[in-house]
């Protein structure tokens, strides 16, 4: 069988070795989904292999989050989802003789490098959207099974947390996940534990009753069903489908193939209808991926619904529940994160209404709000990628969001398109250079990157942006 990424197999299989020969591991990882993958697949890979380890969680990876993790005195320290970006800090401490770090990430590296340093852009291939912290964690999963057991297959079964991990990160696009993610697709597929499916690409399939499923669909704006109840309940009613089963309202996959493709048919034609651009009714069908082991009508059935769950639990300081669910906590977890989920939705859906009341300010080439603590830090990012496209949220220029995290500090989330980035737009380059520029630390992805700046530097920070955005796509 051949490595999942070849790319990076011969890195991986050094940064096993570095991890078989550790005592024992400090696993550190990010706060969202793609950072509770990456440490639910490395921790599954760390026990099958035998390795003792402690799993911690960091909102943001700085200076002062490294020195606390060095102060934890292993000798091995294993960062998963972020690392690349603080490499300067991270080697300081290597050659203190703090500890022995093994990066599994997928973010735009620093000018530093270290010896255990495993990250898709220093082998080309794109961290943005071919390969995530969870598909790095997996490529290094697969080779540790391999050292351990010989199996050529080892620890191919995380493939669908890797893909969850991927998904969460918005890698999938133009409907599908590319690149080195195909890849693990392919052993998810072929472990018999990932599906992968043409169909409608709208979001709570598993878990939505019907109506809302149309009601909700925010990413494909379909006049007279979407954000209407009545206007869904009525075109639903129109079709032959049953809508019910036992009084209870059926869901996506409570459908038969047939009853699918009658409901999909009829959406699109009544799209055609009211003159939904093209281009936006291709977004209605994409490829779905199916997590096979998990039980059917739950979040965790779906790469895209698990994803927002996660979300909804490291995003509100509890990676716990997260990791947890990842794990297999089919019990107390999952409640809890049902829970957190809730309150998360509301939150976006809150923070969306925010951003569309209160407009955002354009500028010759970003376009940014304030929400002040109106919306929190930690899903500023989320809000603001959902704005964009929506009313007086144009796609033309890049959205920066601003949310207090103290009194001290502000965070800014920064989003773009590809099709931006294709005309030169870097923002993990544009949020290191402007938070620098006044005294903060950022960086990311081409299209999606985030920093952490001083209080009341604000409107410093969107000038500089402005104008590097500006030299980026001049
Ligand atoms: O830290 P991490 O890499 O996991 O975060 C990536 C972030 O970038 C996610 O919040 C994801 O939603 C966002 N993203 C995006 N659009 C893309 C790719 C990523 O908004 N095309
Ligand atoms: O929260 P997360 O970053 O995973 O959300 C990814 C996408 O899923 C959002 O951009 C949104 O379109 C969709 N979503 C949704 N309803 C939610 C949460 C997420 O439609 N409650
Ligand atoms: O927090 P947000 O979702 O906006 O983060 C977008 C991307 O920017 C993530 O990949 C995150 O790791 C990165 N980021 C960073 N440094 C920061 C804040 C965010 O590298 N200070
Ligand atoms: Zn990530």
């Amino acid at each position: 069988m051949t490595p999942p990424v070849p790319e990076l197999a011969d890195h991986a299989a050094d940064c096993a070795d570095r991890l078989l020969a550790a005592d024992e591991v400090l696993l550190a990882s990010h706060i969202d989904a793609d950072g509770l993958t990456s440490a639910a697949v490395a921790s599954t890979a760390l026990e099958r292999a035998g390795i003792e380890f402690e799993a911690v969680f960091k909102k943001q990876l700085d200076a002062h989050e490294i020195a606390t993790i060095a102060a934890a005195d292993y000798d091995t320290v294993l960062f998963t989802d972020f690392g690349s970006g603080q490499l300067d800090d991270i080697a300081r401490h290597e050659r203190e003789g703090d500890f022995t770090p093994v990066v599994a990430d997928h973010h735009r590296p620093a000018d530093e490098e270290t010896e255990f340093h495993l990250n898709p852009l220093l082998f080309g291939l794109d961290g943005a959207s071919e390969l995530s912290g969870a598909g790095a964690a997996y490529v290094l999963g697969r080779e540790l099974g391999r050292a351990t057991t010989g199996d050529d297959a080892a620890n191919t079964d995380l493939a669908g947390l890797a893909v969850v991990g991927a998904v969460g990160d918005m890698q999938a696009s133009s409907g599908e996940l590319h690149g080195a993610n195909a890849g693990i697709v392919a052993e998810g597929v072929e472990a018999g534990v990932l599906g992968e499916a043409t169909d409608l690409a709208l979001y709570g399939r598993q878990t939505r009753p019907l109506p809302k499923l149309l009601e909700y669909s925010s990413d494909v704006y379909i006049p007279g069903i979407s954000n209407s109840q009545s206007g869904a309940v009525g075109f639903l009613s129109a079709l032959d489908v049953d809508l019910k089963s036992g009084g209870e309202w059926r869901t996506w996959v409570d459908l038969s193939g047939d009853e699918r493709q009658t409901v999909a048919s009829a959406l699109v034609q009544r799209a055609i209808q009211r003159g939904v651009p093209a281009h936006k009714i291709d977004g209605l069908v994409a490829t779905t991926y199916t997590l096979l082991d998990e039980p059917e009508g739950t979040e965790l059935r779906d790469a895209s619904e698990f994803s927002t769950l996660l979300n909804a639990t490291a995003r509100y300081e509890r990676a716990d529940v997260g990791l947890a669910v990842c794990l297999g906590d089919r019990d107390g977890a999952l409640d809890r994160a049902r829970d957190l989920l809730t309150n998360h939705r509301r939150n976006l859906s809150e923070g969306l209404r925010w951003v569309q009341n209160e407009g955002v300010t354009r500028e010759e080439h970003v376009q940014w709000f304030d929400a002040g603590t109106h919306i929190r830090e930690t899903i500023v990012g989320i809000v603001a990628g959902m704005a964009v496209g929506s009313d007086g949220v144009d796609r033309d220029v890049p959205i920066l969001a601003f949310a207090s995290k103290s009194d001290e500090e502000t965070k800014v989330s920064a989003r773009g398109t590809h099709a931006l980035v294709r005309s030169g737009l870097d923002l993990s380059a544009v949020m290191g250079e402007a938070s620098a520029a006044v005294g903060g630390k950022g960086g990311g992805h081409d299209v999606a990157a985030g920093a952490t700046i001083p209080a009341g530097q604000e409107r410093a920070f969107v000038e500089r942006a402005d104008a590097i955005v500006g030299e980026q796509l001049g």
